[in-house]
């Protein structure tokens, strides 16, 4: 089997252009865990699967801003970059409307905030009409392409039918919702978001509870029946696989002690000389942000030997803000910070340090490896890799990581003060015991969990499912 390259596909570049004050541009990273963790490994895709000559290719949507004519942005020592422009009045409807009005909020189990409507479907395939014509322009026989996240379910599919014998991966990167919220999707848009799909050879999901109920709605919505996770198509074999994503531990591990980090941290130690409890996450209603308010209110309301002692710094990551139940949660995030401030602050001690904004990767590192406790409460979250890079960054052994049961990584972090968001009370224990953990428990935990990570990182995430497809090509081949 020749090596190809890696074609990723994916609704985000991993990088955006904004234009500075004086006109300049420059380059950020887009924001959440899929372009963390794929880039992390574009990055470092020496990987015996592909073509060592050959960059990581990744096609992604951008606006009309986007300069397009410049290559100096879009080729990198890493990869090439092929952006899909997306005009406005398209992205409304597919991205804000069928992607995030309807499909996040019912695979977050929030089938109340779902929108139904037909406009929604029809940009949905339209905008698959656009990656696809970038993909047919880029790919070659040979590269593996790799299709990721709930913005492209239908992509696998539509490259499988005019490139036959293309290498063909897709990964979704959110959890998989039981087969009582799938069925609210109408008919026939469920089977075309199944059969999409069942386009790629592996479908990797973080978990074995996604991997089952994907399984449960393939036999439902498509009638394939599987065999130990093995479709038989009419012409080929299809693997659903669980993967759990990671991250790159050495990175996080190696900068506890950067002379950036370093500074940082005493910065911090400087400004706010108490105990620290920290979370950071995008603005978004599935990672129980108000929960966790409402735990921390409730914290204080029973331990009032800590006022004064300690304060919760809460960064929201803006995102999504141009859809409306992203605004309201925003208010009533500002309303509840303001609230408790209110109740307990004093002249000298703010409760809640919260802040709009996003952070470089040295303010993220300077907070992780200054927080006595990491606060991760989603009520539903694929994976969280917030909670995976705290662990990871503390080179130190120490901090105590409280974790939500509803994110896919608590599967793998049960040495975590594992806690139910929506029970306040079960929230405030939890801080008031990671607050009082002796120093020795604390490492011991730490331990446990930073060496779970390292030896899962990103790139064995990465390896493990380009083995997984090697391997399906070989008994495909054998089969034929
Ligand atoms: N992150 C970011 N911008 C920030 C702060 C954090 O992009 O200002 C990163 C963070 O380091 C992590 C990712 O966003 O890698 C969040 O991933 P997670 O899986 O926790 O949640 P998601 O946003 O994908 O739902
Ligand atoms: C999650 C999703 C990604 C998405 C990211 C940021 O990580 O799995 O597909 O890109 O959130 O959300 P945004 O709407 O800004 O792309």
């Amino acid at each position: 089997i020749s090596p190809g390259r890696l074609i990723i596909v994916a609704y985000r570049l991993p990088f955006k252009v904004v234009r500075r004050d004086d006109d300049s541009l420059a380059i950020v990273q887009n924001s959440g865990g899929l372009v963390s963790a794929v880039l992390s490994l574009a990055r470092n895709a020496h990987y015996a699967y592909f073509d060592p000559g050959e960059k990581v290719h990744w096609i992604g949507a951008t606006d009309t801003s986007f300069p397009l004519a410049d290559q100096s942005i879009l080729e990198t020592d890493e990869f090439i970059a092929h952006p899909v422009v997306i005009d406005e009045q398209l992205h409304e409807n597919y991205y804000e409307g069928f992607c995030n009005n309807l499909i996040w909020p019912l695979c977050h189990y929030f089938p109340s905030l779902a929108r139904f409507k037909d406009e929604y479907f029809e940009a949905y395939q339209l905008a698959h009409d656009f990656f696809f014509a970038r993909v047919a322009e880029v790919i070659r026989p040979g590269d593996v392409v790799w299709v990721h996240d709930y913005q492209l379910m239908l992509l696998p599919a539509m490259i499988r039918e005019r490139f036959p014998q293309q290498k063909i991966g897709f990964f979704f990167h959110i959890p998989f919702p039981s087969f009582e919220l799938f069925r609210l999707l109408p008919v026939v848009w469920r089977k075309a978001v199944v059969d999409g799909i069942l386009g790629a050879d592996l479908i990797g999901f973080h978990t074995n509870d996604y991997v089952e109920y994907f399984l449960k709605t393939a036999w439902l919505v498509s009638g394939h029946n599987n065999k130990l996770h093995y479709i038989h198509m009419d012409d080929r074999m299809v693997k659903v696989d669980s993967f759990p994503i990671s991250i790159d531990f050495e990175m996080f591990s190696n900068a506890y002690s950067d002379p950036e980090t370093v500074s940082k941290r005493n910065e911090i130690r400087k400004s706010l000389p108490l105990k620290i409890i920290f979370s950071v996450d995008r603005l978004d209603y599935s990672k129980g942000i108000i929960h966790r308010l409402r735990g921390f209110r409730e914290f204080l309301t029973r331990c009032p030997a800590w006022h004064e002692r300690v304060s919760l710094v809460m960064v929201v990551v803006p995102s999504r803000d141009t859809i409306q139940q992203y605004q309201q949660m925003k208010f009533e995030i500002d309303q509840t910070v303001g609230m408790i401030n209110s109740e307990f602050g004093s002249l000298g001690w703010q409760p809640v340090i919260y802040q709009y904004r996003s952070m470089t990767f040295a303010e993220l590192l300077g907070m992780y490896t200054t927080s006595d406790v990491a606060l991760v409460t989603p009520v539903r979250d694929g994976m969280n890799l917030v909670s995976k890079e705290y662990v990871a960054s503390r080179a130190d052994g120490k901090g105590v990581l409280i974790l939500s049961e509803m994110a896919g990584a608590a599967a793998e972090l049960g040495e975590a003060l594992i806690i139910n968001p929506l029970d306040l009370h079960n929230v405030a224990n939890a801080i008031s015991a990671a607050l009082d953990m002796p120093e020795e428990e604390q490492i011991k935990r730490m331990t446990l969990m930073r060496e779970r990570i390292r030896e899962y990182d990103v790139f064995a995430w990465a390896v493990d499912f380009f083995t997984q497809m090697t391997m399906l090509e070989m008994e495909q081949t054998r089969l034929n």
